[in-house]
């Protein structure tokens, strides 16, 4: 490189350091106080026909499949049906910068009508089988890993924001130094696995090339109108992942994480209320139709979500913009239904769209259900600080969205606390 394309690479450096200092100021923060009205409905309170709940049981056999069913009816579109994974192909590839550090291996799989790749990423010296956190990236493994050759490419293309290969040495000033690779040494040395899957090979992220694969996973004779969306579809990819995995011994099948960011991170908290399997989420910005409650129309509206993302829902969703309060389910009632399991919910202070506030009030929504099972309720007096002890947990960064290091390390702090 010449002089002069240092000193630019330099000039450029300074510059956006300085423009996302200067974003990352000028951009509210959000109080630290929690304001605004309890999540509604209530969520023991009579739900249609439904009486009030009062007992687990109640809340198992009689609430919980009725919501799942408003969740597939008014937001996500229907739930792929199960579908047996097969492991087309395991193969160990050379860690690279891992060395000693991480068994890397790539499993080829299939179920129904879709085929993706896994990484699975294991503490080269494991005294026995450990939990396993499962994760879904934005951009494909490929990049996630560029060092460690072999790594499968995606399957149908990739989001014009990731293509952009100019755009990747900036996407880590913005969005965080983890915003790709997640701090793989430090996860492994603490006694977890990482299992990445990019479920853009299962439904791309892109309206128009979504559309064919989001037909072929809805469930026949459903209404066009509860046509599956992508969250459904990623959700439905974390439990086919989880399946495959469900048989390594290297792995703790009672302790298997799932963690995502923003639209993954909407994906892992409908995974897990779909399904029993899932010890723990970790949602990390999840936002509208993730994390934070809806209803209420603050941060990102349904007519922007669907506006720009209509492929990620049933097409029943958009028919509430402007009507959000009239939705028959909000977001509480969602996490309220990985209840007992550990969810622990991130925020960043200035990321408003994503409604940091209105997940730390979902989580006060959903706190009854976790009494109901005999839990701690959710309790935080310092926004910022996690009260990891407990099974339903939220903290609140400074910053805007994506995903760092010090994410990461609360994502442990909370699993290991857990774990005891
Ligand atoms: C957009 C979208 C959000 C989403 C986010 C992400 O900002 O509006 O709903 O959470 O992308 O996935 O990063």
């Amino acid at each position: 490189m010449g002089r002069w394309s240092v000193v630019a690479v330099v000039v450029a450096f300074v510059s956006l350091s300085w423009l996302y200092g200067c974003v990352s100021t000028r951009l509210p923060a959000v109080s630290l106080e929690v304001a605004g009205e309890a999540a509604a409905p209530g969520v023991l309170a009579p739900f249609g026909a439904d009486p009030a709940i009062t007992t687990a049981d109640d809340w198992s056999a009689r609430r919980a499949p009725l919501l799942r069913e408003a969740f597939q009816a008014n937001i996500y579109g229907r739930f792929p049906e199960p579908a047996a994974v097969t492991v087309e192909s395991r193969q160990t590839l050379a860690p690279g910068d891992l060395e000693g550090v991480a068994v890397i291996e790539q499993w080829r799989l299939t179920a129904g009508p879709s085929a993706f790749s896994m990484l699975l990423i294991t503490p080269a010296h494991a005294q026995g089988p450990v939990p396993v956190i499962v994760m879904q990236n934005f951009c494909g493994n490929a990049l996630v890993y560029p060092d460690v050759s072999g790594v499968d490419g995606p399957r149908h293309g990739l989001p014009a924001e990731c293509s952009n290969s100019w755009m990747q040495p900036i996407v880590p000033l913005i969005f965080g130094d983890a915003i790709m690779t997640p701090p793989t040494e430090m996860i492994l040395n603490a006694g977890y696995a990482l299992a990445m899957v990019y479920a853009g090979d299962v439904v791309p992220d892109q309206a128009e090339a979504a559309a064919p694969f989001l037909e072929a996973l809805t469930p026949p004779g459903a209404p066009p109108e509860q046509r599956t969306g992508a969250i459904a579809a990623w959700a439905w990819t974390y439990l086919r992942a989880l399946d495959a995995l469900a048989e390594d011994p290297r792995l703790r099948p009672d302790r298997v994480v799932l963690w995502g960011h923003s639209r993954n991170g909407k994906a892992a908290l409908l995974a897990a209320a779909m399904d029993e399997r899932p010890a723990a989420v970790i949602a990390l910005q999840a936002g509208t139709a993730g994390a934070s409650l809806g209803r209420d129309a603050i941060g990102e509206s349904i007519a922007q979500i669907t506006g720009t993302y209509p492929h990620w829902f049933a097409p029943a969703y958009a028919a509430f913009a402007g009507r959000e309060a009239e939705l028959p389910v909000d977001q509480h009632q969602l996490i309220a239904l990985i209840a007992p399991r550990a969810v622990l919910i991130a925020g960043a202070r200035r990321d408003q769209w994503s409604d940091p506030i209105g997940a730390v009030r979902a989580a006060q929504g959903a706190s009854p259900v976790y009494e109901l099972f005999g839990a701690s309720p959710f309790v935080q007096e310092d926004l910022r600080q996690g009260v990891y002890e407990r099974p339903l947990a939220t903290y609140l960064r400074n910053g805007l969205h994506g995903v760092h290091s010090l994410d990461w390390r609360e994502a442990i702090a909370f699993l290991d606390a857990q774990a005891r």
